[in-house]
């Protein structure tokens, strides 16, 4: 496997698929399973390891994001990824001086809740498939909103590249796999399952014909008698990320909590397991 750090290092191999996994490390099952899907489906598969300052807002946590390069490094051997790239914030941004930013999807949500989060991830993302030329990059569906602004910035800027997107990977208890898992204390990590209970409650009782507005209301009371702050619990166009009021078999709920000082974020579709 080899490990870039510089964009100068990589020149992209001709006659094969060349497959992407954009990541910010602290890598678990989730990124894993995108990494075994590109590795199914490509010749040569790139994963990137670099955690974006531009993304994290003031009072984020960029600063003690979980960091541990050599055990992610370890973990991309294993599934056979053929190259890392992981540069340094210097080599990724020697200036600052242009922004991606996407329009429209970007502003509702996640977008409300941690402003300028979207423009940071666009502008690496278009940074990075610049620099990789993927034919195929894979994103995880626990980020709906991310892989909705990166397929309107694909389409918008005609970036050649094929998107897949895969389905969340999750604990045993149901709980969705992330990075940020971490910061939980053995109370909240125990009470965080809860989030992904009640989203299914809210969507079992819409597809058995509720209505969408109740399910959301008695999801919002269940998860704040959890103990969980509720940003938002809401159905979605995943498309458009706009809110429905008519649940349409691509529809999804999508919800952010905080517990403590933790952030949650999880989303269903009506098939979702
Ligand atoms: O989903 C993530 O881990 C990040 O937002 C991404 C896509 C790697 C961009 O920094």
């Amino acid at each position: 496997m080899n490990v870039l750090r510089h964009p100068n290092e990589w020149s992209k191999p001709i006659g094969t698929t060349v497959g992407f996994v954009p990541t910010m490390g602290a890598l678990h099952e989730g990124h894993l399973s995108l990494m075994r899907a590109a590795r199914a489906e490509c010749g040569h598969v790139v994963v990137s390891i670099f955690v974006n300052p531009t993304q994290f807002g003031p009072n984020e946590d960029f600063q003690r994001y979980p960091r541990n390069e050599q055990r992610d490094l370890e973990l991309c051997g294993e599934v056979g990824v053929d190259t890392v790239f992981a540069p340094d914030v210097e080599t990724m941004y020697p200036r600052r001086t242009t922004v991606v930013a996407v329009r429209g999807v970007t502003e509702r949500w996640e977008g409300a809740f941690r402003p300028g989060h979207f423009d940071g991830v666009t502008t690496v993302v278009a940074k990075l498939f610049h620099i990789v030329q993927p034919d195929l990059a894979y994103f995880g569906l626990k980020d709906l909103q991310q892989c909705a602004v990166i397929r309107r910035m694909v389409e918008d800027l005609n970036f050649p590249v094929r998107l897949r997107f895969c389905e969340t990977v999750r604990e045993p208890d149901g709980l969705a796999m992330s990075s940020r898992n971490q910061y939980l204390s053995p109370e909240e990590r125990r009470r965080a399952a809860l989030l992904y209970r009640r989203l299914r409650e809210c969507r079992d009782e819409a597809a058995a014909g509720g209505s969408l507005a109740a399910s959301l209301d008695r999801a919002r009371i269940a998860l704040e008698a959890d103990g969980f702050a509720v940003d938002y619990v809401a159905w979605v166009d995943p498309v458009t990320m706009e809110p429905t009021d008519r649940l349409q078999p691509h529809c999804r709920l999508i919800a952010a909590v905080r517990l403590g000082g933790v952030r949650l974020i999880d989303n269903l579709g009506l098939d979702t397991a």
